[in-house]
């Protein structure tokens, strides 16, 4: 025989099976697939890692045989989910990606235990794990197997939270119990009109409690990024998608033991802004958009929004500071005045915790008139969700920032990364307000019955709305205190940020050792 014949024909078996094991249910099912207005899952791989770094593990898996099995059915290699490691940005990150053409991506013993492998993979080499979901669920005909899957797969995103930054892409169904998976990431993405998750599907609902919704209006994607807040970001297409979730990720360290990336900044770290300070309006009352204030602070305006399109009364996301990540907490007044209520309040507490976990500063811009009044926050235990906040802040130990803007009033000036929950540089701008309660409400209260008894109520009021705004609506009585650190000018306010997160580059504090704390949950 000659030399090498053995050898080559195994080579040739070789790339026969790596052949067969990227074809996933066929080329008929791919066709369906994309018919569906979606990619497959080795596309979806292709356009989310950087090109070519692709490296699969475990194609040539074979799902177990089941009880439901006829001797012909066909048992596909690598199974309904294509699993292994490339790069983002240059960076290593793991992936899986469920393909729905092989038994509409469910959830087999295999499937969970490529899943886990990789998930296993990335925490012992501390990277990021991105799933990209599109998946009927458990694998029926597998029963407790299957669940037992979903099982460990559970177990290793709560082992792995804060160790790794972990993200899901919704980007087909994502139904029952398989919803929690993604649920324990710390990022959710949902595809337009692809993307669906829910515990119970409409027919359930409809036959449980009589309720008649579609699958889009009870777990498409807009429900999810607007109404719940299950999704931290919803894009119009896959190709966006993915093109975000490079973007969210290179703001991210690989792991809590590294700081998070810098890049060069083109932006002049010194970089005043005149306008700055022409953006809070005259009337007190009146609205601005904070998000114009942002933009003109961070390198290159370049402000990642987490959780846009939900309470929109407090912006959070990723931007960067002369090149530094850094995570941004804002009231925003041109939402419900940028009062904190139950959505913002919890919103703005997993933000906090997300950074905190992975090394990523907070800077914080505030103005906040207070909590929401009424029953249906209070029913709904805004002192709970708010305390979630005040939590989040105070056992914070990354670098605590914030610049007030205009109001800090009552327990939401406390919330807002205040200088007694441990906040390490506390600025404000000249037209920075902390106190109690606005000047109408604080007259009233402390000024009832002098009020009642003048013979002109409505002159007098004025005149001591007037006299307690010159008094303390000002920030230089919570400067003179030490609670403001700095009284600035608003043009110079990315210098001042910029400094304070040269000056805060080697904090180390440590919280007294306890196996973990009772967050109100
Ligand atoms: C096995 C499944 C499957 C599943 C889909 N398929 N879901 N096979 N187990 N869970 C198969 C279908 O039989 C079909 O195979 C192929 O995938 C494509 O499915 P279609 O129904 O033709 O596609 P479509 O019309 O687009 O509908 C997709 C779907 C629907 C909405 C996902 O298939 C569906 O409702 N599936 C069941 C969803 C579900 O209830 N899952 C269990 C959730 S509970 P063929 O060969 O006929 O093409 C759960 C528990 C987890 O997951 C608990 C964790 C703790």
């Amino acid at each position: 025989m000659a030399i090498g014949r053995i050898a080559d024909q195994k080579r040739e078996e070789l790339a026969r099976k790596r052949q067969q094991s990227q074809q996933g249910g066929g080329p008929e099912r791919i066709q369906a697939q994309h018919g569906r207005g979606k990619l497959t899952a080795r596309e979806r791989i292709a356009r989310l890692l950087d090109d070519s770094t692709f490296e699969e593990l475990d194609s040539f898996v074979l799902s177990r045989p089941n009880d439901f099995d006829s001797p012909e059915q066909t048992r596909h290699l690598g199974d309904a989910v294509v699993t292994g490691h490339g790069k983002v940005n240059g960076r290593l990150t793991f992936v899986y990606s469920q393909d729905f053409t092989v038994s509409g991506g469910s959830l087999s013993e295999v499937v969970a235990d490529k899943i886990c492998k990789v998930m296993d993979l990335a925490v012992g080499s501390g990277a990021p794990v991105v799933g990209l979901i599109d998946s009927g669920g458990a694998r029926i005909q597998e029963g407790v197997d299957s669940l037992s899957g979903y099982s460990n797969i559970f177990l290793r995103n709560v082992r792995s939270s804060g160790v790794v930054p972990q993200i899901s892409a919704i980007l087909g169904p994502a139904a029952g119990g398989a919803t929690y998976s993604p649920a324990l990431t710390d990022f959710v993405a949902m595809v337009d009109g692809i993307g669906q998750m829910y515990i119970t599907g409409p027919d359930v609902i409809k036959a449980v409690t009589g309720e008649q919704v579609s699958l889009e209006d009870l777990g498409g994607a807009s429900v999810h990024a607007s109404k719940s807040g299950v999704a931290h970001f919803s894009f119009d297409s896959e190709e966006t998608c993915f093109t975000e979730l490079r973007r969210l990720l290179a703001f991210l360290p690989q792991n809590n033991m590294e700081d998070p990336p810098r890049q060069p900044s083109p932006d002049d770290p010194g970089r005043a802004d005149e306008e700055l300070a022409s953006i809070i309006p005259d009337n007190p009352s009146e609205a601005y958009d904070m998000l114009d204030v942002l933009v003109r602070v961070v390198d290159n305006g370049d402000f990642m929004q987490v959780h846009e399109r939900f309470a929109g009364n407090v912006l959070v996301g990723f931007a960067r500071m002369d090149g530094r990540t850094v995570g941004i907490v804002a009231n925003q007044p041109d939402h419900l005045a940028g009062v904190m209520d139950i959505d913002a309040s919890v919103k703005a507490a997993r933000f906090v915790r997300f950074c905190d976990a992975f090394n990523i500063p907070l800077v914080t811009f505030i103005d906040v008139p207070g909590f929401m009044p009424g029953t249906a926050q209070e029913y709904g235990g805004i002192i709970r969700h708010g305390a979630k906040l005040i939590f989040a802040y105070a056992e914070a130990t990354v670098p605590k920032i914030s610049v007030l803007t205009r109001k800090a009033y009552g327990g939401a000036y406390i919330v807002m990364s205040s200088k007694n929950l441990k906040g390490d540089l506390n600025l404000a701008w000249p037209t920075g307000q902390v106190a109690v309660m606005g000047a109408e409400g604080a007259v009233n209260i402390i000024h009832r019955n002098e009020i009642k008894g003048s013979d002109e109520p409505d002159e007098l009021r004025k005149q001591l709305v007037g006299e307690y705004a010159d008094r303390l609506m000002n920030p230089y009585v919570a400067a003179s205190r030490g609670l403001i650190d700095d009284v600035i000018d608003p043009s110079e306010t990315r210098l001042k940020i910029i400094r304070a997160l040269e000056m805060l580059e080697n904090k180390r504090e440590a919280l007294p050792p306890k196996k973990h704390g009772s967050i109100p949950l």
